[in-house]
């Protein structure tokens, strides 16, 4: 069962006390994890001891069992006054005019984790979001590469006797990176605890102001900044980039385990399979799947999750890339996957 059946499930659970508005309608539903012999399913209180709680954690695990959801079991966070599904950590003064924080990973580099990172970015502007991304791939910074803003460094602004990083606007995006204070060579020798802080400051000293989603281009693997990067920016859910190949879906069942892990739980949005299949610039209409067909797929349905977007291997989308003009600006079939994956996930 995926995320989103789960979802239409909780949509039969009704809050008495809000007009017998729904719970996901409210916004209560914090995660749902489709594990492989049990379903986690977080509500999220305003408050400590609501006195419909246990009502609703009651209602919500009959709706579930009524459904045959294999292992049920319905846990709850409690989340301030903030809207109900915002984890705690996102209260950071920094981002609290940010409506979400996204994380952007992959089991292992070189899957294109940036390509979609950055195209995904110009993909909601286009649509009408206020949108920033912050590349905290200490290891490869290519954000600057690839928005052909190499080069440019950031001011920073004395605001009330705190510096304050001004991202860099292009292409509707607000974009910061790394790679603006580190060049490409330096950057390798990030590492551990320095590596955190300098990202913690990338993130939350940078003054995005108002945006609908925040993207972070995430290091690639499981490891300490990972962590970090959760615990303290308050990542709220996150998009796995895999490609067909076998070996990158092992890589990919790590990454969304870190995701799962008790310590972390935070939802996944779904799968994007880059490189579903090679099409040559001059036959727009072939496909060569030449890492194998629907790996993507049976990875997702395998770890209950949904598989958002297919983004064929083109050549304009390495080319536009290099150049720092993301495919996404443009009018073709790679501009138009990259488009239907924003507005998949604006709808989430
Ligand atoms: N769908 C694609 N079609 C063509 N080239 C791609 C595609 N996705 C990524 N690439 C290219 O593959 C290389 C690695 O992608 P990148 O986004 O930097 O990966 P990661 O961030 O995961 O390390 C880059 O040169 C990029 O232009
Ligand atoms: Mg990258």
């Amino acid at each position: 069962m995926t995320q989103e059946d789960i979802l239409a499930i909780l949509r039969e659970v009704q809050h008495p006390g809000k007009g017998d508005k729904d719970i996901v309608e409210l916004g209560m539903v914090y995660s749902i994890e489709p594990l492989a012999d049990k379903t986690v399913v977080t509500l999220a209180f305003g408050k400590r001891r609501d006195p419909l709680a246990e009502y609703l954690i009651g209602a919500a695990r009959a709706a579930l069992n009524r459904h045959s959801v294999p292992g049920p079991e319905v846990r709850t966070i409690v989340v301030d006054e903030r809207p109900a599904n915002k984890p705690m950590e996102l209260g950071k003064e920094m981002l609290s005019q940010v409506k979400h924080v996204i994380g952007i990973a992959s089991g292992k580099g070189g899957v294109g984790k940036s390509t979609v990172a950055v195209n995904l970015a110009v993909a909601l502007a286009r649509q009408g979001y206020k949108v920033g991304l912050a590349d905290a791939d200490v290891y490869g910074p290519s954000v600057p590469t690839m928005t052909g803003t190499e080069g440019t460094m950031p001011m920073a602004e004395d605001i009330d006797g705190k510096q304050e990083i001004i991202p860099i606007e292009k292409y509707g995006v607000k974009w910061m990176s790394i790679g603006y204070f580190a060049g490409r060579d330096q950057a390798l020798i990030w590492r551990g605890p320095m590596a955190s802080t300098a990202l913690k400051q990338l993130i939350l000293q940078v003054k995005w102001g108002e945006l609908d989603f925040l993207l972070v281009d995430m290091p690639p693997g499981t490891g300490d900044i990972h962590l970090s990067l959760m615990q303290d920016i308050g990542i709220e859910g996150a998009v796995v980039v895999t490609t067909p190949q076998n070996v990158a879906l092992a890589d990919v069942e790590k990454c969304v385990s870190m995701f799962r892990s008790e310590g972390i739980n935070r939802p996944i949005l779904g799968i994007v399979e880059n490189m579903a299949w090679f099409t040559p610039a001059g036959h727009p209409d072939e496909k060569y799947f030449i890492f194998g067909n629907g790996g993507g797929a049976a990875m997702a349905s395998s770890l209950g999750l949904e598989l958002l977007a297919q983004i064929p291997l083109v050549q304009g989308i390495r080319e536009s890339g290099d150049a720092g003009t993301p495919a996404a600006l443009g009018s073709g079939p790679d501009a138009a996957a990259f488009l239907a994956l924003a507005t998949r996930i604006a709808g989430r």
